[in-house]
């Protein structure tokens, strides 16, 4: 059975989808099998992130709808493929949950890029094996807006809940601008899974659909979330901590 994965956070702008897309592809890289779902209904943007705009065809509702199978509505990457979230209209729990039952035969992990907002129904329809990456930023209201997320998680009874940290930059840290990396793990009161750092070559990638080059600091980063995430044991930066 595969894993599945939540991406979450309360605010905006975090870095969700740009996690979600990058995580996916590094696990895809390291010969899992993926599944990436965009649930922001009405808001798209992964199918830009990932370069595949104009192939997109069917979208989750079809597949909720049952006009389509999985199969059929997925666009494929490789070992990744990729469901579009419907353009207009809201998920319904219920049968967002029957999808999900069946996809995880199908896959080693299902990624769920899910919008901002507070938990909601969509939340309550997951099953309880899911795990929830809470992405945030190391300023004040990010870190406090994680930990309120991470609170509101953890009463759903999620396998795991777990942080990553997006968009680092550790100047800013040593100059005491943003939370250091003990003070974001004390303040959000979750445990860290991945620091990602703030890189043009993310934001380029996430703008252009080009996948990460292979030598840059962020293909490194996400390659060893990806690892961590498979259970590896692999240290949580290759550099100081601050
Ligand atoms: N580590 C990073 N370095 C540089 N830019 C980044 C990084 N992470 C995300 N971004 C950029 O920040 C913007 C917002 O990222 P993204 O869309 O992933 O956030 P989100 O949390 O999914 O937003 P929303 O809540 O609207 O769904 C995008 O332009 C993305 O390219
Ligand atoms: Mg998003």
């Amino acid at each position: 059975m595969g894993r599945l994965i939540a991406v979450t956070s309360g605010k905006g702008g975090a870095g969700k989808s740009s996690v979600s897309v990058h995580l996916a592809t590094a696990l895809a890289k390291l010969s899992e099998r993926v599944l990436i779902v965009d649930l922001d209904a009405g808001m798209r943007c992964l199918d830009i992130m990932l370069g595949v705009s104009d192939r997109l065809l069917f979208d989750l509702s079809d597949v909720l709808d049952k006009n389509k199978s999985v199969q059929e509505a997925v666009i494929s990457l490789g070992n990744l493929d990729f469901l579009p979230a419907p353009l207009k209209g809201k998920i319904n729990p219920t049968e967002f949950s029957r999808f999900i039952s069946e996809v995880l035969e199908d896959y080693d992990f299902i990624i769920l890029d899910f919008p901002a907002g507070t938990v909601d129904e969509l939340y309550t329809a997951l099953p309880r094996y899911c795990e929830a990456l809470v992405v945030c930023n190391a300023d004040a209201v990010s870190l406090r807006d994680a930990a309120i997320m991470g609170a509101d998680l953890s009463e759903l009874n999620f396998m795991s809940v777990r942080l990553i940290l997006n968009r680092v930059s550790f100047k800013n840290m040593q100059k005491g601008i943003t939370a250091n990396i003990d003070e974001v793990i004390d303040t959000s009161g979750i445990r860290l899974m991945g620091v990602v750092p703030q890189s043009m070559d993310i934001y380029m990638s996430c703008c252009s659909g080009q996948p990460l080059g292979k030598r840059t600091r962020a293909a490194k980063a996400f390659e060893r979330i990806a690892k961590r995430v498979m259970g590896y044991d692999i240290p949580l930066m290759p550099y100081k901590k601050i």
